[in-house]
């Protein structure tokens, strides 16, 4: 992937948490939390798209969702420029918030089944007071910019097959003109070859407009197609994080490197790096670092200690073979 010119942050997030409250007993008392998102920090600058990756129940959902406001964070801070998402005055979030869209999996069940392509697509125009001339004549702007016609306006989602239906949640998400996109496995529930359609549209879309992505996969091979940086996450924590193209090629993390040797790549034989166990519960995370319970190159500190960040070669990484 290219590098924009700027180097600007778009959004900057610190020390983010997110925590889900477990409640038990006939007075639902909270005997403890789900610590979905457990201090994750990350920069993404102005036209740029960071690529957010790791196994399910990582937290990537729930990262994305506190970061649109649909999940209400515990600790840290978000600032998307220079408004702190969290703690802004109530009149900021209503012109702040339309700014940050997001887009999801599930292409037909993140659509209205009732309402039209039009209505679906100009309902954040009319909300926002934005239309420009007709209804009509800005919504076929907007479905000719993500390569659909004018046929569409009349017709309800199920009529329309999965990419078709991506294109419609995308004509919506930048029908308001964001400036930042969270893009949930977008393209996780498609054929590969529309997969590679979405993906090159959104690509055009973020040239057109400096859009700026974080973009949600546990798919490696798709993000290395959008991402600029990457973030690999595991148990509410980031592991690694940097450049798409030193994650992908020089894994540092240990963690890192067992979910690259578990892509195919065309070509070449290198051996799969299995994982032992199953994925700890994140509301009893392990001790020291996270990972220490599946990592095949554990020793004895990493039980006790939780490593610090260490820079290597541009990436991040947060693992205690690299103190
Ligand atoms: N609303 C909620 N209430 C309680 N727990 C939740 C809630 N949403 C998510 N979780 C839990 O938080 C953890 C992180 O979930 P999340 O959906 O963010 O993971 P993910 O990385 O997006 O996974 P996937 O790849 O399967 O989409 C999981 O243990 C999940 O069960
Ligand atoms: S800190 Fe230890 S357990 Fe964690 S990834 Fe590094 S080597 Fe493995
Ligand atoms: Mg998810």
């Amino acid at each position: 992937m290219h590098q924009s010119n700027s180097q600007q942050p778009i959004i900057e997030i610190h020390d983010l948490k997110t925590w889900f409250p477990i409640r038990k007993g006939f007075f639902s008392k909270i005997q403890g939390h789900i610590k979905a998102v457990d201090g994750v920090s990350f920069r993404i600058n102005k036209g740029e798209t960071l690529g957010l990756v790791g196994e399910s129940g990582c937290g990537k959902t729930t990262l994305g969702r506190t970061l649109v406001g649909l999940e209400k964070e515990k600790e840290g801070t978000a600032f998307f420029e220079g408004n702190n998402l969290f703690t802004m005055k109530h009149s900021d979030k209503k012109r702040v918030r339309p700014k940050i869209q997001m887009i999801f999996q599930d292409p037909l069940n993140s659509l209205n089944p009732r309402m039209n392509v039009l209505d679906i697509i100009t309902e954040g125009l009319v909300y926002y007071n934005r239309i420009e001339d007709s209804r009509e004549a800005h919504a076929i702007r907007l479905l000719n910019q993500v390569g659909l016609s004018a046929e569409a306006l009349y017709r309800y989602p199920h009529e329309f097959s999965g990419g078709q239906c991506q294109r419609i949640s995308i004509a919506r998400a930048i029908s308001i003109h964001p400036d930042f996109i969270v893009c949930d496995e977008v393209v996780s529930a498609l054929d590969v070859s529309v997969q590679a359609q979405i993906i090159n549209l959104l690509r055009d879309l973020q040239e057109t407009y400096q859009l700026s992505y974080l973009f949600i996969s546990h798919n490696l091979c798709v993000v290395s197609h959008i991402a600029h940086n990457v973030c690999v996450m595991y148990l509410g924590k980031v592991m690694e994080y940097g450049p798409v193209t030193e994650v992908i090629d020089h894994p540092k993390h240990p963690y890192t490197q067992a979910l690259i040797s578990a892509v195919p790549v065309p070509g070449m034989n290198s051996e799969r790096i299995l994982l032992k166990g199953d994925i700890p519960s994140p509301s009893n995370p392990p001790s020291g670092c996270r990972f220490h319970t599946r990592c095949p190159k554990a020793f004895s500190v990493c039980q006790k200690n939780s490593p610090d960040s260490c820079v290597i070669e541009n990436s991040t990484v947060w693992c205690h073979l690299y103190k």
